[in-house]
């Protein structure tokens, strides 16, 4: 029997936490892998004073050890990691593996990614990085894959036949068709750039399964934001999900061992679209001070509010979680009262699931006595009752354990049950 992965997954919308906790099992992990999304992830990770901005490259990759897969299931723009995620480091040949049939994300995605939001009546708060029309392209089977950075006159010739087959529309939107001389010189540099990381990370990945290291699957953003299952049309274009991972690596769901579910103890979100228990007055403005939710990869406010345990529990269901890790329960020190959604209100009626549409959706909450401070702590045991009742009541809504509870950003305050 060979080993399974292991999985960390968000189950709200994005910028969980999930960093703090990759980072950790990063530690000890053999192999660690991204499978959906693009640049539009991203989380800094301080390791001996100095901090590393990661959007495409797995947390892995601050383990000396680790082997770190970029899969096909992610759209990966060359630019990006090019020009700032590996010059953060010395060659990481031998460490970084991408693969062949991930698909490209040139500059004109995020062109038209942001020429489409400004031309929205209601936009949906992208993070104009060019995700959708990458996504987009692969679905249309008229996108380009890593792979083809091989023969770099080849690809341009495709990339501008392209622009000939759309030129009525990306006129419009004012992209230009690049030169033909200065496209050849780009892709010449990526491939440069990218060649000696470039392989088949499905038969690697098989490989290193079969010889029973220990792989991460490292999610992004969150359940919510999934293409099929979030808050659609207001969600980024991938399965963010567990079940991403195996059509985004090439693995199967027999390959997935144990799933943990990221959650912070409170909820937030970027951008627009539904978000039931979102605060608008001082709970939600404390939330946000206290636990600096501004966006890492844009520098967007986050929305804040309430636990939402409707959602998470339909999150939880979805992934498969064994358990979920609890973050930033620090940040609801102080309140004197904290609440927790444990129904909507749909349409005149009481219901304790996620519906089709969350637009119009109310919130109703249980209340609970807030408690002082769970700051620093690392044992279950030295936390507040106050504190304890609210994870219970968690743990009974989401039908899931909580396993790992954290109390501060520093990697050492963490609580994890055995
Ligand atoms: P896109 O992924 O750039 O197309 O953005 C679609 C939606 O997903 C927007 O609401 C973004 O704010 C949101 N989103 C994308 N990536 C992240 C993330 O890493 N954290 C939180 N929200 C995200």
């Amino acid at each position: 029997m060979r080993n399974q992965a292991d999985m960390i997954v968000g189950l709200q919308w994005g910028d969980e936490g999930k960093g703090k906790i990759v980072d950790h099992m990063a530690q000890t992990h053999d192999v660690v892998c991204r499978f959906a999304g693009g640049h539009n992830a991203g989380h800094t990770i301080v390791v001996d004073g100095k901090v590393y901005a990661l959007h495409l490259i797995p947390s892995g990759v601050l383990n000396p050890d680790a082997i770190n897969i970029i899969g096909n299931g992610v759209v990966l723009s060359p630019e990006n990691l090019i020009d700032k995620e590996l010059k953060q480091f010395s060659s990481l040949k031998g460490k970084l593996f991408i693969s062949d049939k991930a698909h490209l994300l040139l500059p004109y995605h995020a062109q038209i990614d942001q020429a489409k939001e400004r031309l929205r009546k209601k936009a949906i708060g992208t993070t104009g990085k060019g995700i959708g029309p990458a996504y987009a392209d692969k679905i249309s089977r008229v996108g380009h894959r890593v792979g083809e950075l091989q023969n770099p006159e080849k690809l341009a010739q495709r990339i501008l036949n392209h622009f000939d087959d759309n030129k009525v529309l990306l006129e419009l939107m004012e992209i230009k068709r690049p030169q033909e001389d200065e496209l050849i010189d780009l892709l010449t540099h990526y491939k440069d750039e990218l060649d000696c990381y470039i392989t088949d990370t499905t038969k690697l990945l098989w490989e290193l399964l079969n010889e029973n290291k220990r792989v991460l699957l490292e999610g992004a953003q969150g359940t919510m934001l999934d293409i099929d299952h979030g808050t659609y049309p207001y969600v980024t274009s991938s399965n963010t999900i567990s079940a991403g991972a195996c059509s985004g690596l090439g693995l199967n769901p027999k390959d997935i061992g144990k799933v943990t579910g990221i959650a912070k103890a409170y909820c937030t979100r970027v951008g627009n679209g539904p978000f039931p228990t979102e605060d608008f007055g001082e709970d939600g403005k404390k939330m946000a001070d206290v636990g600096k939710e501004f966006g890492t990869t844009t520098g967007r406010a986050r929305r804040c509010g309430w636990f939402d345990a409707v959602a998470a529990r339909y999150a939880c269901r979805l992934n498969g979680c064994d358990q979920i890790a609890l973050m930033k329960l620090d940040v609801l020190d102080g309140f004197d009262e904290v609440k927790i959604c444990v129904k909507y209100e749909f349409e005149g009626e009481q219901i304790d699931y996620v519906p089709y549409d969350l637009e119009g959706v109310k919130p109703i909450y249980k209340s609970f006595k807030g408690w002082k401070s769970v700051k620093g702590i690392k044992e279950y045991d030295k936390l507040p009752d106050e504190a304890k009742a609210y994870i219970k009541t968690i743990e009974e809504l989401t039908q899931t354990r909580v396993g790992v509870i954290s109390t501060s950003p520093d990697r050492k305050d963490t609580i994890v049950l055995k």
